[in-house]
C-alpha cells in the first residue's frame, strides 16, 4: 500500500520510515519542506508536535489537498493527551499514542480497508457524526484539565447529530464506524452515546428524554478527565489502588458539571450514578432498587454493553452476542425487563 508519512523532525521521519519501509511503498515529507509528494497515497501517517502554531497551519493546508486518502492516522505523545482533540480536528481518522509499536502501526494500516468517499452511504453519516463527537468529547476533557468551561452547547449539539445518525442508518454501521476509528475513551463515549439512544428509540421514548439520555451519555465518563491515562488503557486487570482511583470517576464528573447551569439535575443524576447497581453493590453511593431512576438504569446497561465490544489494541473485541450473555447475566444488579428489552439493540439493530 502507498502510505506518505510527515513528521516535523528529520528524527521522526526517520524512525516512521524505517516502521514502514519494506512493508509499505513510503513517500515522506518534513512539515517545513517543499517536496510535497503525496499523490496517490491510500493511508497518510503524521507524527508533530501539535502545540507549535506552524505545525497545525501546515497540517491544515497539506490535508487540505489530501481528501481523498481515507486512512490519515496520527501519532501523538503519551503524555499530551490534549494533543487528541486537535488531531481529529485536523481529520485524524485515528489516533495512536506514542511510543507506537511497529506492529500495531502496520496493523492499523492494513487490516482495515480504506473509507469510501464515495458513493456517500450509511458510514458516511456516521464517520462525520463520530468525528464531530469526538472533537467534542475531546475539547471537553480538555476543558476540564485545563479548569476552563465546558462547552455544553457544543457537546449536546454533537450528541444530537450522533441520534440523527443512528435514527437515519441503524446501530451497526455506528458501532462499526466508532470502532474503526476512535481509539480508548472517546470511542467508549461514542458507543455508549450511539447504544443509549438507539436504546432508547427502542423503547419507545419520548423525544425529550432521548435528549436528556443522549447528553447523559456524552457526559457520563468526564470525571475520567482526572484519571491517568496508565490506568485508563492499562492492559489487563488493574490492583486495588488503581481500582480504587477508576471509582472515583463518577463523582469527579458530578463536581466538575454541578454548577452549570445548562446541565439538568436528571444528567447530573445520571453522571454520578451510571455505576450504581439495584442490589446496592455498585458506586459512588450504593444506591439501591428506586433510588435509581430510569434514564439510569438505561445508560448503565448500553455503558456495561459498550464496555464489552469495544475495540482495544490489546484484546480482541467482544462478540455481540457474547457480550449480551454477560449483560443478561448481572440479575439482581440491572433490571431484568429491561435487559430483555434490550436484546433487540444487542443483537440485531
Ligand atoms: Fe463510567
Ligand atoms: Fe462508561
Amino acid at each position: 500500500m502507498p502510505v506518505h508519512v510527515i513528521a516535523d523532525t528529520a528524527q521522526k521521519l526517520a524512525t516512521l520510515r524505517a516502521m514502514l519501509d519494506g512493508h509499505h511503498a513510503v513517500t515522506s515529507e518534513l512539515l517545513s519542506g517543499t517536496n510535497k509528494r503525496c499523490s496517490g497515497s491510500d493511508a497518510v501517517v503524521v507524527t508533530a508536535d501539535l502545540r507549535v502554531v506552524e505545525n497545525i497551519a501546515a497540517l491544515k493546508e497539506t490535508f487540505g489537498k489530501l481528501g481523498h486518502v481515507g486512512k490519515r492516522i496520527f501519532l501523538i505523545d503519551q503524555k499530551e493527551r490534549l494533543y487528541t482533540v486537535q488531531a481529529y480536528a485536523l481529520g485524524a481518522t485515528r489516533v495512536l499514542i506514542s511510543p507506537v509499536k511497529q506492529a500495531n502501526l502496520l496493523a492499523q494500516l492494513v487490516d482495515r480497508k480504506p473509507c469510501e468517499t464515495s458513493p456517500k452511504d450509511a458510514f458516511d453519516g456516521a464517520r462525520e457524526a463520530a468525528q464531530a463527537g469526538a472533537i467534542a468529547i475531546g475539547a471537553m476533557f480538555s476543558a476540564v484539565l485545563s479548569g476552563k468551561p465546558i462547552d455544553v452547547r457544543g457537546a449536546k449539539g454533537a450528541a444530537g447529530g450522533i441520534a440523527d445518525n443512528i435514527a437515519e442508518d441503524g446501530l451497526s454501521s455506528w458501532l462499526e464506524t466508532v470502532r474503526r476509528h476512535h481509539e480508548g475513551t472517546y470511542q467508549h463515549c461514542l458507543l455508549v452515546t450511539g447504544i443509549a439512544v438507539d436504546f432508547g428509540l427502542s423503547l419507545g421514548m419520548a423525544k425529550r428524554d432521548i435528549e436528556r439520555l443522549y447528553s447523559a451519555a456524552m457526559f457520563h465518563d468526564i470525571g475520567k478527565a482526572k484519571i491517568p491515562l496508565a490506568i485508563l488503557d492499562k492492559p489487563g486487570r488493574l490492583d486495588a489502588e488503581e481500582r480504587a482511583q477508576i471509582e472515583t470517576h463518577p463523582a469527579a464528573g458530578y463536581d466538575v458539571l454541578r454548577g452549570n447551569t445548562s446541565i439538568s439535575p436528571e444528567i447530573l443524576d445520571a453522571v454520578r450514578h451510571h455505576h450504581e447497581f439495584l442490589d446496592g453493590s455498585g458506586y459512588p453511593d450504593a444506591l439501591c432498587d428506586a433510588s435509581i431512576s430510569d434514564i439510569v438504569r438505561v445508560l448503565t446497561i448500553s455503558d456495561i454493553f459498550s464496555a464489552l465490544i469495544e475495540q482495544r489494541p490489546y484484546k480482541p473485541t467482544m462478540p455481540r452476542e457474547q457480550a449480551y450473555e454477560i449483560v443478561r447475566g448481572m440479575r439482581g444488579k440491572l433490571e431484568m425487563p429491561l435487559v430483555a428489552a434490550f436484546r433487540d439493540v444487542a443483537l440485531n439493530r
